[in-house]
């Protein structure tokens, strides 16, 4: 049996992040609102599910992905169905229970069903016609005052956060959920993204309402003195032995990504019964991820590509330097900042003490062969 997983990352396939599952516990249950940022598969969303069964016996948690919103009415029901079937999922008795739940957010219609094989309760809910704009102004204070009536804690998680910026009224929905926010004395919020420009500039722009409003936490690396053994033991537990040698390789081919090194693990788990080398593996990595890279290629402009490739390919330290801009045939300057701004906002480049590069590591490696 394969022991590796692409899915969320649970028990002993989580590795580590122990400083920062202590410090996300501590915020939650003292009420300090937290932003986790990191690129995309970096694992956000396995550490607030590792937090939120930590915190289970100490508060409700309540996980609402935004990754797929499209509109308001959206974001109202998503948010109202996952509170409910959170709250509903924790009492004893679920009819009364919902019938409470029912009394405290007035502007709901909510129906239960009950699954019939595994008998747990399907709550549907319905917005009415009430705004979805209001069903979003009140649902936080509806729920603290849930949380004070029943003397509970809500931890609410919100992935994939700065989606509400793709929204049409998002300027009014950021203001409604921060003063929801605010407000809240029962319910922390940790909240995750990917796009770390936009979600920067959501907490750090002074005109902006989530201005200050929250901790922010960068997610670090899993240090490779943890990765590394976790990696042995993994292929051991999958009855193969690994070198902490090849783990090492594994975990710099991947720059430590977890994503990736669960994906070239899994595969290298199966090649080596094969009797393939780990370098053949990292190719059939890249091979295999190649249609995503050509999804994000194709989307942008001609000088985004041409700078986005010249920066994998040479790592500079000063975009706008002439010996650079002359040999990756970048153009004027000004052309080079608009696309600049782009690549980053999309967050497909960062920039590191030592220089600019491509965030993903193995879209990197695609983009200079
Ligand atoms: N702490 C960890 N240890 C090992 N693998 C992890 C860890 N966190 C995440 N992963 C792996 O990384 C991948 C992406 O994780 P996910 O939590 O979905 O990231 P994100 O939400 O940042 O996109 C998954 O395959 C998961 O198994
Ligand atoms: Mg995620």
């Amino acid at each position: 049996m394969n022991p590796f997983r692409l899915t969320l990352a649970t028990d002993d396939l989580f590795c580590n992040r122990v400083a920062e599952i202590d410090l996300l516990m501590k915020n939650m249950l003292s009420g300090i609102h937290t932003v986790v940022y990191a690129p995309r598969r970096y694992g956000k969303s396995s550490l607030a599910r590792v937090v939120m069964g930590r915190l289970e016996k100490k508060m409700v948690g309540v996980y609402v992905d935004l990754f797929s919103i499209t509109s308001n009415e959206d974001v109202a029901a998503k948010l109202y169905r996952c509170i409910v079937q959170a709250l509903g999922h924790n009492a004893a008795d679920h009819s009364s229970a919902m019938s409470r739940i029912a009394g405290f957010f007035k502007n709901l219609r909510l129906s239960m069903s009950f699954d019939p094989i595994t008998k747990n309760p399907e709550i549907s809910v319905s917005l009415g016609d009430v705004n979805a704009v209001v069903h979003i102004e009140t649902v936080i204070g509806a729920l603290d005052e849930y949380c004070a009536k029943q003397k509970i804690k809500v931890c609410l998680i919100l992935d994939e956060f700065q989606e509400i910026c793709t929204l049409k009224d998002s300027k009014k929905i950021e203001a409604l959920l921060r003063s929801g926010m605010q407000a809240a004395k029962h319910v922390s919020f940790m909240m995750l993204g990917s796009r770390r420009t936009i979600l920067r500039d959501m907490f750090e722009d002074r005109k902006r309402p989530f201005y200050k409003s929250a901790y922010i936490m960068p997610l670090p690396k899993i240090p490779e003195t943890e990765m590394v053994p976790f990696l042995v033991r993994t292929f051991k537990k999958g009855g193969t032995s690994l070198s902490p040698e090849q783990a090492q390789q594994i975990v710099t081919f991947c720059d430590s990504y977890p994503y990736y090194i669960q994906k070239l693990s899994m595969l290298f788990f199966d090649m080596k019964a094969k009797g393939n080398a780990l370098s053949e593996t990292q190719e059939l990595l890249i091979a295999m991820e190649a249609p995503d890279y050509e999804n994000i290629f194709i989307n942008l402009t001609m000088n985004q590509k041409r700078l986005l490739q010249a920066i994998a390919k040479a790592r500079p330290i000063n975009i706008f330097s002439n010996s650079f801009l002359v040999e990756y045939h970048l153009g004027s300057q000004g052309g080079v900042q608009s696309s600049l701004s782009k690549l980053k906002k999309l967050d497909l480049i960062e920039q590191q003490k030592d220089g600019w590069k491509v965030v993903d590591p193995i879209f990197e490696k695609w983009l200079k062969t």
